[in-house]
């Protein structure tokens, strides 16, 4: 397994191939390399290293090598305009849409909770389950310092117009689990039509009211979802890199199913999951969590299926009354609390489906590193070994076709925004 080495500033774990591909072109090899020597590798034994784990938690490695490898006054400026990037801790505002629904509502719960929030925006249409008053007013007496506020529209009509603007205007981050849920038999491909329009009218809406602000996609199918959103945001002149696609429920599951086979903490387990989020293209790299690598052989094949089933085995034991809705608002928590975190200055590694070039097709799940921008960067892969490398060739040829499906999608629709 590849060595992950601490930081000593801020204690989290990198690998030389993330540790190297983040300081790549910005400082040095020298530098980057003594810094590399100055950090400890991570312990193997039981006092698991501070910060190694969940992904989530980890900020940028501050590099001393930085320091020494570049004039004072261009590391003055440079600390400068981060500075100036970075928005305050505590004063986020963020708006969940389909927020009255089965993820909406508890995933509107856990962003209340983050302290980073300041403002929430619950919106959902007039058919909901609950009022988005009632979601609001519900989450408005939890006694921390976010201010909840409900928003309804009309079912059929454009939420870029029939949407009261103070929902989405200066959002930072929006957090789109609107769209119809899978029954037993149904593919997230067999969603694609009806959520695909779902998903366009309220990214419309964010690109008008909102077009700065980072907007995580949730709604299936996200493979193709995301694609075609984004392409869209392109198409009408916006950042397609503020459009982020969901997979952190595939990481806690991976995490939480190795914990369950090896008996050790999922709290301290963290699998990759690479690819896409859906059959096949969602693909769990064992051998690069410790606790995974250990595992035999013999049994990553049925460890990896159980991970890409484990949307069906919940739509299933609901028996036609939805698909994951607990999990999924805490794994869409996650990564809104890692987003916040990153704008804030306090940069997160997360796994996410974003617009990628680290293999040879345009989206892509792999660990991103989210800052003052959102999307700072993207990740490369890692090492892979043999079951894996084939195993990504049969994720990437499913992703493919199905990123194929958003992107006609673009090409046939355009914003109106
Ligand atoms: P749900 O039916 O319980 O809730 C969806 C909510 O969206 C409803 O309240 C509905 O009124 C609302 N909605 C629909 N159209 C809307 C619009 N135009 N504007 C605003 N709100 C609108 O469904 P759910 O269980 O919460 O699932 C939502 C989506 O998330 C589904 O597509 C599901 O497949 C997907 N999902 C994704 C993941 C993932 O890992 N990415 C995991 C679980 C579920
Ligand atoms: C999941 O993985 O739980 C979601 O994508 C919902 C689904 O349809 O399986």
């Amino acid at each position: 397994m590849a060595d992950r080495r601490v930081d000593p500033d801020d204690g989290a774990a990198y690998t030389w191939e993330e540790f190297s591909a983040y300081y790549k072109g910005k400082y040095k090899k020298k530098a980057v390399d003594e810094y590399w020597e100055e950090c400890k590798p991570v312990k193997t034994k039981k006092g698991k290293a501070k910060g190694e784990g969940k992904g989530k938690g980890k900020a940028e490695p501050k590099a001393k090598a930085k320091v020494k490898a570049e004039p004072k006054a261009k590391a003055k400026a440079k600390a400068k305009a981060k500075a100036k990037a970075r928005k305050p801790p505590g004063a986020f505002k963020v708006c969940v849409c389909g927020g009255a629904g089965g993820i909406g509502q508890p995933l509107s719960m856990f962003m209340a909770l983050d302290p980073n929030v300041k403002e929430l925006s619950v919106f959902d249409l007039n058919i909901a389950m609950v009022p988005p008053a009632g979601v609001a007013a519900d989450l408005g007496h939890l006694d921390k310092k976010s201010e909840v506020k409900g928003y309804v529209a009309e079912v059929g009509q454009p939420a870029v117009t029939a949407l009261d603007e103070e929902c989405l205007k200066g959002c930072n981050l929006v957090l789109i689990p609107a769209g119809m849920p899978r029954k037993p038999g149904q593919t997230r491909d067999d969603l694609f039509k009806i959520n695909a329009d779902i998903a366009k009218g309220l990214v419309e809406a964010c690109g008008k009211h909102c077009p700065e602000a980072i907007i995580a996609l949730i709604v299936n199918p996200v493979n193709s979802i995301v694609p075609a959103m984004a392409e869209l945001y392109k198409k009408k002149g916006l950042d397609p890199t503020k459009i982020v696609g969901v997979t952190t429920l595939d990481c806690v599951r991976a995490s939480k199913f190795v914990g369950q086979i090896t008996g050790k903490n999922p709290n301290f387990i963290n699998v990759p999951v690479i690819g896409g989020h859906a059959g096949v293209t969602i693909m769990p790299v064992f051998s690069q969590d410790k606790t995974a690598a250990s595992i035999d052989k013999d049994k990553i094949a049925e460890l990896d299926k159980r991970v890409q089933d484990a949307g069906t085995e919940v739509v299933n034991a609901k028996n036609g009354k939805g698909s994951a809705t607990l999990s999924m608002g805490y794994a869409g928590a996650r990564l809104g609390r890692s987003i916040l975190a990153g704008l804030a200055g306090r940069r997160r590694v997360e796994c996410a489906y974003v617009k990628s070039d680290i293999t040879d097709l345009p989206y892509f799940t792999s660990k991103v590193l989210f800052g003052e921008n959102g999307v700072q960067k993207v990740l490369p892969i890692g090492e892979l070994n043999e079951y894996e490398t084939t195993r990504l060739e049969e994720a990437k040829a499913a992703l493919k076709l199905e990123i194929e499906t958003g992107m006609k999608y673009a090409e046939a629709n355009e914003l109106n925004c």
